[in-house]
């Protein structure tokens, strides 16, 4: 059932434009965003004052994604916390609290437990949930459901990708409905939507590239993965995908953070993988990696063009969609580096030391 895959990570990564396309598919009609799922009411929607995103591990790198997409579009005030943080502290909920737990399994124990607790306490609860009827919807008020499909291998990533997409189409269908966003800009944004699948498909075909990436990487002991704005998520999310399944020390920063202190680390025995394709502060991230080019750092860079970048190590090219998409493409060749990486070391790709696919104790 590995469809000829080498492991069922290789498999669901390939999987991803098909399991977004599912994630899409059934909830446009007539130019209108419909999440019938949620259940909410026109004056629940009106009343939401405050927003918060809660999820652990790979899912918590998506809910920061999220963060962006709701603020830009609906102006409502969203905060990102991971969720054995967020049922420890002192919450401050009230009616107009709405809080968006994010689960690829719906079984996580501190995903779970936050929810209650803020249910309790009188927030409203919509999920996004990958496994059908799992605890999380279960507990919640309203679902959108990932539909990625069932994800085997422990290493979190059509369900990452699908989360992404669910959390723009929560905004699109929030700001349609409280009126920030015309007819006409959803549609537009739903066309926008529909094209990043084809889009990551590109980015599909680079492979073999990746696996030559990997015999000349593989020894490196420490990686930094640098990214800002919507794609500092992709860069924690880089860096943990290394460290889980191929067992080498990487960082995820964002690149503005560098001069406060981790560029200290940079020398030539450290690859650093900098996303880089345009964005509004594509400029300030090219300074960025001047400056780790200056100290002799490796980098990698994620790029649109291969010119645009003169003098780094390697590129891996992607092509190039409306910036606030472009973390569903640029995460690929952040999962390719990690499997090719862990499968060049022969480590257990699907099954890494000491992980479980569900945390469903604390
Ligand atoms: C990493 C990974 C984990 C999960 C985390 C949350 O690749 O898979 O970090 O993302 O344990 O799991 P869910 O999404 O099932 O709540």
């Amino acid at each position: 059932e590995k469809d000829g895959y080498k492991h069922f990570m290789l498999k669901e990564i390939h999987e991803q434009p098909r399991a977004v396309r599912d994630t899409l598919r059934g909830k446009f009609f007539a130019g209108k965003v419909v999440l019938s799922d949620l259940r909410l009411q026109p004056n629940e929607i009106s009343d939401i004052k405050r927003i918060i995103l809660v999820a652990c591990g790979t899912s918590w790198h998506a809910a920061m994604v999220g963060k962006y997409y709701l603020e830009k579009y609906t102006r409502i005030p969203t905060e990102v916390d991971i969720a054995s943080e967020y049922r420890y502290r002192q919450k401050i909920i009230d009616s107009g609290t709405l809080v968006i737990p994010v689960s690829q399994s719906g079984e996580t124990a501190d995903t779970l437990a936050a929810l209650k607790e803020a249910k309790t306490m009188g927030a409203k609860v919509l999920c996004i949930c990958n496994v059908m009827d799992s605890s999380i919807p279960r507990e919640s008020h309203g679902v959108l459901y990932t539909n990625a499909g069932p994800e085997i291998g422990v290493a979190s990533t059509k369900a990452f990708t699908t989360q992404l997409a669910a959390l723009y189409l929560m905004t699109l269908y929030l700001a349609q409905e409280r009126n920030q966003l015309t007819p006409e800009q959803v549609a537009d944004k739903i066309v926008d939507l529909e094209a990043i699948p084809a889009a990551m498909e590109s980015v599909l075909q680079d492979g073999e590239r990746y696996a030559r990436f990997a015999e000349r990487y593989h020894n490196y002991t420490d990686f930094l993965f640098l990214g800002r704005s919507y794609n500092l998520p992709i860069a924690l999310e880089g860096a943990l995908k290394l460290k889980e399944i191929s067992y080498i020390h990487a960082e995820g920063y964002a690149s503005g953070e560098m001069k406060h202190g981790p560029i200290a680390l940079i020398d030539e025995n450290m690859p650093v993988v900098v996303i880089a394709t345009p964005s509004e502060v594509h400029e300030k991230v090219l300074s960025n990696m001047e400056e780790v080019m200056a100290r002799k750092g490796r980098v990698i860079a994620i790029s649109t063009n291969s010119t645009a970048v003169e003098a780094v190590a390697d590129t891996f090219i992607v092509p190039e969609v409306p910036e606030e998409f472009s973390p569903m493409v640029n995460v690929i060749p952040t999962q390719f580096i990690a499997y090719y990486i862990s499968d060049f070391k022969g480590c257990d790709v699907d099954q890494p030391r000491n992980l479980a696919k569900s945390v469903t104790v604390e």
